[in-house]
């Protein structure tokens, strides 16, 4: 009876939250793409990707609006639906969107939603320590939660644009002690966005769990791109940590590979990536 979900025909068995945390501490980096299809999900899935997160960036890359705001729970079940069907080994992630976790109740409901119509696996959440009950709720229900600090789209407004964060010394000392509680709350993952190299690495030191870093430098537990970035399907001025891997690869299933193969070797991402 449990072999189905350990096994699914697979040479290699789908990774789980234990696969991950297995990575984290024998060292291999966790390479993750956002994907919001089936083609896409089993092209990144056959490239070698570890995690895949139906991002609220849909909200930009597919939706085509400035922020991810506007993205809806039902927006992220039917993608994380689509995802779901096109994947067989990589750990699938789902976000939260804007709101859907104003409160503990609101928040079990919402992932509750991305888990049974959606088929995720894990759900991801912005915020640092005003969400640690947000996070104990759903850890009490066993629901796997991701908790995205750092840069916080979501909160664009209200941070005036997407910036880098943890430049000056109490707000590093802030989200280090953020990533301590969540995870003390119960998160299996902290994502790490936009942040100096230094924080990245500090963070990574003080958990247990995997960090995923996107802007993060190189020294945190795996890295995450956007999947139309390293495509270079994004149009306009990109953040410094994106790299186009498409410009040197003949298919998109190359580039996919060239992105898990670069995590992997940790030759991405270089300098030119990262933040100080
Ligand atoms: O929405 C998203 O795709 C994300 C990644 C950029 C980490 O949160």
């Amino acid at each position: 009876m449990y072999t189905q979900l350990e096994q699914r025909g697979m040479p290699q068995p789908p990774v789980n939250v234990a696969t991950l945390a297995a990575m984290k501490a024998s060292g291999e980096p966790i390479a993750c793409l956002t994907a919001y299809d089936a083609s896409f999900a089993r092209l990144v899935d056959d490239a070698g990707t570890d995690l895949v997160l139906v991002g609220d960036s849909l909200g930009m890359v597919i939706q085509g609006h400035d922020t991810t705001v506007p993205v809806t729970v039902e927006d992220i079940i039917y993608h994380t639906r689509n995802v779901a069907r096109g994947l067989q080994r990589a750990f699938l992630v789902a976000d939260m969107p804007f709101m859907s976790y104003s409160d503990a109740a609101r928040a079990l409901d919402s992932a509750v939603r991305l888990m049974q119509e959606g088929g995720a696996m894990m759900v991801k959440l912005e915020g640092g320590a005003e969400q640690i009950r947000i996070v104990e709720h759903l850890a009490q229900h066993d629901i796997p939660v991701c908790a995205h600090i750092g840069l916080r789209p979501q909160s664009v407004h209200k941070i005036g644009g997407f910036k880098v964060q943890g430049r000056d010394e109490q707000q590093a000392q802030q989200m280090l002690e953020d990533a301590v509680s969540l995870q003390q709350a119960g998160a299996d993952i902290v994502l790490l966005e936009c942040v100096p190299n230094e924080l990245g690495e500090a963070v990574r030191q003080a958990l247990d769990v995997p960090v995923i870093g996107i802007g993060a430098g190189p020294k945190v537990d795996g890295q995450i791109l956007v999947l139309y970035d390293i495509l270079g399907i994004t149009g306009g001025r990109m953040p410094r940590f994106v790299k186009d891997f498409m410009a040197e690869a003949e298919s998109p299933l190359e580039a996919c590979a060239a992105f898990v193969a670069a995590v992997k070797t940790g030759s991405y991402p270089a300098p030119e990536h990262c933040f100080s």
